[in-house]
């Protein structure tokens, strides 16, 4: 069928609109209706050349939409059902699948390398982005990468739990398990900031410190939940401050900008002997972490982890959690937008005049 798609070419280039051929789903995957899609800062790392990608490519993985056609052998979804992708699919074969130690899939890490996707333009391969691609009207995916939700739930938002919205409450409630009273840092509040700020005021955490050079940012953040603000420009020694304000050290530190200086400075903030700092933010590619050994020694934990810890399998509870207005995405939806509106959306990101921009189809 011919779909419409818009199509980053290579980095550092506008998206295009096309018109680009795509085939019917094959064994194992499923043809889904794109009903809305959020504009991720992941995304904007390959339009900027920062994470190296194959183009011509179909970016775009935060979404929510409906089954429209299921290839052979696959027996759990149907037309009609409606869906949300998720970057780590559920083999169910591998070593990683049945730990439970982790949630990552072999087959997740497989498909952060470019392949063979199902869409083409004149004939020549578009690949999908991390085996994804959703910036586009139809999509055919993998039918173990996409998680069936409720149907009552609006697409608009719930396609924010396909990845923003889960990296950052997930990695307070399912990675750090955050206990109520703690101290928690939080190292820039944009759309998964703010994410792990209402995790942590869910987990009933007792301090909730919100650092961003953006002073625009502290009412959103109040209301989400930050008991302080800080704009870190204005504070020389901003460790030894956090560290003193929060008790001798977090308990917590979650840093959500992908810069190794903030990275640094989020596991120094946290208490030397049971801190723990988890890296979330994506670093430019090549980019290096540093730390002095003897802030290590006393017990700290530096660690990350990929999707806040989600399995697929846990986004129809926190479609749940939005539906029973347990957690709050719509305060983050700043703006909504047409597909031929991605540049500007992407434009409204790099200005951070945007917590979460949303496609709808
Ligand atoms: N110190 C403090 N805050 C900073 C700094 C800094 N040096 N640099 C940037 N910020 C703030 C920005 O003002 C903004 O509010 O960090 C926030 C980043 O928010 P967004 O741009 O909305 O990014 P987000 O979508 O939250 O993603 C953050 O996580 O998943 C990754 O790829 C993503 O690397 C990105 C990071
Ligand atoms: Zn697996």
């Amino acid at each position: 069928m011919n779909v419409t798609a818009a199509i980053l070419h290579a980095p550092n280039q506008p998206f295009q609109m096309e018109t680009v051929e795509l085939d019917g789903p094959r064994e194992g995957e499923v043809l889904i209706q794109v009903k809305a899609t959020g504009l991720c800062h992941s995304d904007l790392h390959v339009c900027e050349g920062n994470v190296p990608w194959q183009f011509p490519a179909l970016l775009g993985h935060e979404a929510a939409g409906i089954v429209v056609e299921c290839g052979s052998g696959v027996d759990d979804l149907k037309p009609g059902d409606h869906v949300v992708p998720f970057l780590i699919p559920r083999c169910g074969k591998c070593a990683y699948c049945s730990s439970a130690k982790t949630n990552l899939c072999l087959e997740a890490l497989a498909r952060l390398r470019p392949r063979e996707g199902r869409f083409r333009l004149n004939g020549k391969p578009i690949t999908q982005l991390w085996g994804l691609g959703t910036f586009a009207e139809y999509t055919v995916l993998p039918a173990d990468t996409v998680a069936k939700v409720r149907s009552d739930a609006p697409f608009d938002p719930i396609c924010y739990i396909g990845c923003g919205a889960t990296t950052g409450i997930g990695a307070v409630l399912f990675s750090a398990k955050v206990e109520a009273g703690s101290s928690v840092v939080v190292f820039g509040l944009g759309g998964i900031g703010l994410n792990v700020v209402q995790g942590a005021r869910i987990a009933g955490a007792r301090m909730i410190v919100g650092v961003d050079t953006n002073q625009a940012k502290e009412s959103i953040a109040r209301e989400f939940g930050v008991t302080e603000f800080i704009d870190p420009t204005s504070i020389p020694k901003l460790t030894s401050h956090l560290m003193k304000m929060t008790g001798g050290g977090a308990d917590y530190s979650f840093e959500c900008i992908g810069n190794p200086t903030t990275m640094r400075q989020a596991l120094e903030c946290t208490n030397l002997a049971w801190g723990r700092s988890y890296v979330i933010g994506v670093a430019p590619h090549g980019a290096d972490v540093c730390a002095t050994p003897a802030h290590l020694m006393m017990g700290r934990r530096w660690t990350g982890c990929y999707m806040g810890g989600a399995r697929l399998n846990q986004l129809p509870e926190l479609v749940d959690w939005y539906m029973n207005k347990k957690i709050n995405l719509d305060s983050l939806i700043t703006h909504r937008l047409r597909l031929d509106q991605l540049n500007e959306g992407f434009e409204l990101m790099k200005k951070g005049e945007s917590i979460r921009a949303i496609v709808t189809l």
